[in-house]
């Protein structure tokens, strides 16, 4: 979109695509960033069709085709660099990144993992907590450090697990908030309101204590 001043954000997929396609359609609802490039590891990924369907420049890097990681990574941060995001976003990218990226990126590359974090980190989240008898799962909205999923937590979502629940129907029910907290925490970071420092968050101008919690906290963002 010429004259579009909001955030460049790039978005990097697997799989489904049902979180870029909340961003986009937040991004075209008005939020303060615009999708200007979408990565797939994989050809047939679903959400290149929405990347497509919004007229955003895709691109497959297989890493299959790459002999190690270092090497996969180099090929995503030369395909970022023409599209000049300024804030990288994981939305179901499901490979493990190098510190060669985290560094490249450090302070702009977002996640979104399906669990209460710290809770609950790795593959398989829903499986793992329907077999351990919890009650309460969520999602969780964080800044990328070289630790897997342990970077500083920005917002989280909680939903219950109900009775009959199997994998599927627990997902659904989390991808349903995800949908909800991805969206506003790119939002916030395009005007301005978060900053990693570390293992903290910077949040409208002071440090979090714990993660913003949605939709009880929903205070804090709306505030003037
Ligand atoms: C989402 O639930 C996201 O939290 C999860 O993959 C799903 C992707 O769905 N991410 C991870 O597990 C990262 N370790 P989508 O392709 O429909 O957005």
């Amino acid at each position: 979109m010429n004259g579009d001043t909001r955030l460049p954000v790039a978005v990097l997929i697997s799989g489904t695509g049902s979180n870029l396609k909340a961003l986009l359609e937040a991004s075209a609802a008005g939020a303060a960033y615009r999708v200007v490039t979408v990565l797939s590891n994989r050809p047939e990924a679903g959400g290149l069709a929405h990347a497509a369907a919004a007229g955003v420049p895709a691109t497959v890097i297989d890493h299959r085709r790459h002999p190690d990681r270092e090497s996969f990574d180099r090929a995503l941060l030369e395909a970022l660099a023409p599209h000049a995001p300024q804030l990288v976003v994981l939305a179901g990218f499901m490979r493990v990144l190098t510190p060669l990226f985290v560094r490249r990126w450090a302070g702009r590359l977002l996640n979104i993992h399906p669990s209460l974090l710290p809770a609950w980190r790795g593959l398989d989240t829903h499986r793992r907590v329907l077999a351990a008898g919890e009650r309460r799962h969520g999602a969780s909205v964080h800044f990328v450090t070289e630790g897997l999923d342990e970077g500083p937590v920005i917002v989280q979502a909680e939903v219950p697990v109900e009775d009959g629940d199997d994998e599927a129907r627990l997902a659904a029910r989390v991808h349903t908030v995800e949908h909800r907290i991805y969206p506003l925490a790119v939002d916030w970071f395009g005007r301005g309101w978060l900053r990693q420092d570390g293992d903290r968050v910077w949040f409208r101008g002071r440090i979090l204590d714990r993660p913003l919690r949605y939709p009880d906290d929903e205070a804090a963002w709306h505030a003037p």
